[in-house]
């Protein structure tokens, strides 16, 4: 067991203080105690998150309950149970498709802000923080330690560095772009290095519950989550903590892969969100009007990567696998990487001789499964947007309401992929295979 006079095992660099890599920070303080010596560098001057609202289902809840973190959670979330979706791209007005009453209840959701500062309190004390600290690369020493390169010119030395870089990863660029030849093809480097446009934009905005109670009592919004649901266009919306949070999203697949022109965030008038929806139901009118000041996000998403770790090196949450929202999983499967990556770097079995079986065993066990959500999440974007092959297209063809219930079956098949197993039983499964492989001879990134 460890003591605050052991040395620590191994130092682990962690590369940004997103809501991955706080879970990290804090799974691996509270399994190696101080066993394991943590830097978290984080480009920013304080740990703050952009966007509105989130929300985490079953697994990630159920992580943060095993870290101590469940009760604080519960106080800064409203918990929902149902969802409404509507067919809503008519002038006239739009009707209920369906109710969903999730059997999983545990979804929970809550503002982003807050559950980064719940995240940061828990932060262990076998943890330094580093802040203004932007990671430009990093080299690997014959030792086997690696150098971090910073955008100040500083750098530091690390044993293991994960990248929780988000979208636009620093450490999964300088990792493909110094990835042996026979590990990665050359021509296939800049596909995994950079994120792609996925041809959806979203159009968000937060205002408080007032501004559209006092405009309409009776607005679907006030009861619960609802889905507006139009062809090639959809809006999720939804109360939390006496706030509205509105997504609206607008695709064209064609576009999906080519390269998006200007900023991935700005400003947008009003005006501009009114027109996108103006073939929408008054309720959506209704919503759009109280939308203020509403931004517009072009979608990028990470392409699917042929590994997550390389050497001392992986990669965590978006910088892994950064996907359309469609799930509202993206943040629920950092929390899960980062949940399983700690376990595994904190087991008393992982030492730095053996770190790169543990490495191999979070790639075995987390990869395939966050890419499998990150499909299902482009899918479930297609659904909504009435716009998957075989099914309705948005087209009337007198059999409408026949249609629409096919595909909302296709809906409810795809949002219990949740059902099986647990956040607890996915780590259960890594230390398993970590029992199998110590000992036996360590991979390189294959
Ligand atoms: C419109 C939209 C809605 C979403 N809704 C949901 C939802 O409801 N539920 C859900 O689960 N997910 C949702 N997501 C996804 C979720 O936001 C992300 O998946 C999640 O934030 C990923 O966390 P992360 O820690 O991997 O990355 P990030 O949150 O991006 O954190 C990365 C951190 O690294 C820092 N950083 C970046 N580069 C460097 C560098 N070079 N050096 C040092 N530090 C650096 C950044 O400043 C930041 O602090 C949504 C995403 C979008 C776009
Ligand atoms: C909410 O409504 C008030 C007026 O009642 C307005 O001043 C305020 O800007 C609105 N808030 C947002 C975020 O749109």
């Amino acid at each position: 067991m460890s003591s605050s006079l052991t040395t620590p095992k191994f130092r682990v660099a962690i590369c940004g203080a997103g809501i991955g890599g706080l879970v990290l920070a804090i799974t691996i303080g509270k399994f190696a105690e101080r066993d394991v010596k943590i830097d978290l560098y984080e480009a920013r001057d304080a740990i703050i998150t952009a966007g509105a609202g989130i929300s985490l289902s079953l697994h990630p809840n159920q992580i943060m309950e095993e870290l101590g973190m469940h009760e604080e959670v519960s106080r800064f979330s409203t918990k929902s149970h149902g969802m409404m979706y509507r067919k809503s791209d008519s002038k006239e007005g739009g009707f209920e498709w369906f109710h969903h009453i999730s059997k999983l209840s545990g979804t929970v959701r809550m503002k982003r802000q807050e559950l980064v500062d719940i995240l940061k309190q828990h932060l262990p004390a076998s943890c330094t923080v580093h802040f203004n600290k932007r990671l430009t690369t990093y080299d690997k020493q014959l030792a086997g330690f690696l150098v971090l390169h910073f955008a100040d010119d500083s750098v530091a030395s690390t044993d293991v560095l994960i990248g929780a870089d988000g979208i636009r990863s620093s450490v999964r660029k300088a990792l493909f772009e110094t990835i042996d030849q026979d590990v990665v093809d050359p021509s296939k480097i800049r596909h995994y290095a950079d994120a792609s446009w996925t041809g959806t934009s979203v159009y968000r905005a937060l205002f408080p519950v007032k501004n559209l109670s006092e405009m309409n009592p009776n607005h679907v919004v006030l009861k619960g989550p609802v889905f507006f649901c139009g062809k090639e266009k959809h809006i999720f919306s939804y109360p939390v903590s006496q706030l509205i949070h509105v997504s609206a999203f607008i695709s064209d697949n064609r576009k999906a892969g080519t390269p998006f022109e200007g900023r991935w965030v700005s400003d947008v008038p009003q005006e501009e969100v009114n027109e996108a929806f103006q073939n929408f139901e008054p309720a959506v009118k209704d919503l759009i009007k109280c939308c203020e000041n509403p931004s517009r996000w072009a979608i990028h998403a990470v392409n699917e990567l042929p590994l997550s770790i390389c050497d001392r090196v992986a990669l965590i949450g978006d910088a892994c696998h950064a996907m359309l929202p469609h799930m509202g999983a993206g943040a629920g499967q950092a929390i899960e990487d980062a949940f399983v990556l700690g376990r595994l770097l904190a087991y008393p079995l992982t030492t730095l001789d053996n770190v790169l079986a543990a490495l191999k065993v979070y790639q075995d066990v987390r990869l395939p499964f966050a890419q499998h959500i990150a499909r299902q999440s482009e899918r479930m974007g297609c659904m909504k947007d009435l716009d998957v092959s075989g099914y309705y297209d948005g087209t009337d063809r007198g059999n409408e309401r026949e249609e629409l219930d096919l595909l909302k079956e296709k809906i409810l098949e795809a949002r219990d992929w949740q059902s099986d197993g647990g956040a607890v039983a996915g780590w259960l499964k890594a230390e398993r295979k970590l029992q199998e492989s110590v000992g036996l001879r360590n991979g390189r990134c294959e």
